[in-house]
């Protein structure tokens, strides 16, 4: 029996190194790309995928705007991304994505303090419960209609710097979403409810929002210089889940401990999205492992709802 549980445990030891050398480990972006003279946004860059994503930006010499809702949070990561990097072009702006006249006030900040903009990565997300200033769900607000309104305010900027690109990280789980106009008109939000299962189907649609986006983005930017990317980062060991209920994180963290990789490998395709030459006919394609996903849901490629969405986010910002 001893003889039998130590080989079951070998084993288990052996088939988990095995998964961590295949299938669990991220490629990694291949670009050798310096961005001396170029510009990136970088939102909600203060942790976890897109700290490590402006590090990289860094290295290579971008000047780096952390777009970020914490002052305190941001200047942290500024001095850690200076000192491994050495490259002092790294600035906190701030940005409350759960307020629109706080995305208003960036994009005039940036608009009259920066000439250009080569990179805008759409990154910051959460998966919370609650309403923007502006009354719209959390998870709807922030990880879709801030972002938004963030990239139409920045658009002539990035047309102007051109070839520039819009990278926006969404997410697999966007396999798990709709788009309900009715209740997005009715009650601007994308569910209701908010216990942890709710919680889960509104960040995945608005996962899905965020790829649809793209999809119409990339249709109306035909002719200019922009293109635009969404993406899968992974499985990675982030803060994403610190507001989740205590007993969902003990139950998660097992999981995440184990099969999740860290947040350094979770930049890579963004990076790829961003950097990687040659992709531009790609322009508005889902992204997994440094790779366009081929077989993506149609729901992801509904040029009606995708059309809708555009309309809808557009009046809900006061665009149209
Ligand atoms: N981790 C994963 O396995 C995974 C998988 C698929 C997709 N993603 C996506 O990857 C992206 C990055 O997430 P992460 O995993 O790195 O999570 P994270 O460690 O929680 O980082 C999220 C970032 O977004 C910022 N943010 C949240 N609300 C904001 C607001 N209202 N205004 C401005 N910034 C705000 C956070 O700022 P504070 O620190 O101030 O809260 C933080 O900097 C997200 O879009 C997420 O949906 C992650």
């Amino acid at each position: 029996m001893m003889q039998e549980l130590l080989l079951f445990g070998a084993l288990s030891v052996g088939v988990y190194f095995l998964l961590l050398m295949t299938v669990l480990k991220l490629p990694r972006c291949k670009s050798t790309a310096k961005l001396h003279r170029k510009t990136a946004i970088v939102t909600g860059a203060n942790t976890g995928i897109g700290k490590t994503t402006a590090m990289d930006l860094a290295r290579r010499g971008a000047r780096v705007i952390l777009a970020c809702r914490d002052r305190g949070r941001a200047e942290a990561a500024i001095q850690e991304i200076i000192q491994e990097t050495g490259n002092n072009q790294v600035i906190f702006m701030q940005l409350d994505l759960a307020s629109l006249k706080s995305v208003r006030s960036f994009a005039d900040n940036f608009l009259r303090s920066e000439s250009r903009l080569d990179l805008l990565i759409n990154n910051a997300g959460l998966m919370n419960s609650g309403k923007t200033e502006d009354g719209f769900g959390m998870i709807f607000g922030v990880n879709h209609l801030g972002h938004f309104l963030l990239t139409a305010l920045l658009l002539d900027r990035l047309k102007a710097s051109g070839p520039s690109r819009v990278v926006t990280v969404a997410s697999k789980a966007y396999a798990f979403g709709k788009v309900d106009f009715n209740c997005l008109t009715t009650h601007r939000d994308l569910v209701l409810g908010s216990n942890t299962f709710q919680l889960f189907l509104n960040y995945s649609h608005s996962k899905l929002c965020n790829i649809l986006f793209t999809y119409e983005l990339a249709k109306r930017l035909q002719g200019s210089d922009v293109t635009c990317y969404s993406l899968h980062p992974g499985a990675i060991k982030t803060e994403i889940g610190r507001y989740s209920g205590f007993w969902w994180r003990l139950f998660l963290s097992p999981i995440i401990f184990l099969f999740f990789v860290d947040a350094e490998s979770g930049a890579q395709t963004t990076l790829h999205c961003a950097l990687e030459p040659g992709i531009e006919h790609l322009s508005g394609h889902f992204f997994t492992q440094c790779s366009p996903l081929i077989n993506i849901e149609s729901k992801a490629r509904d040029d009606a709802a995708a059309k809708k969405l555009w309309e809808l986010s557009e009046s809900f910002c006061g665009l149209s």
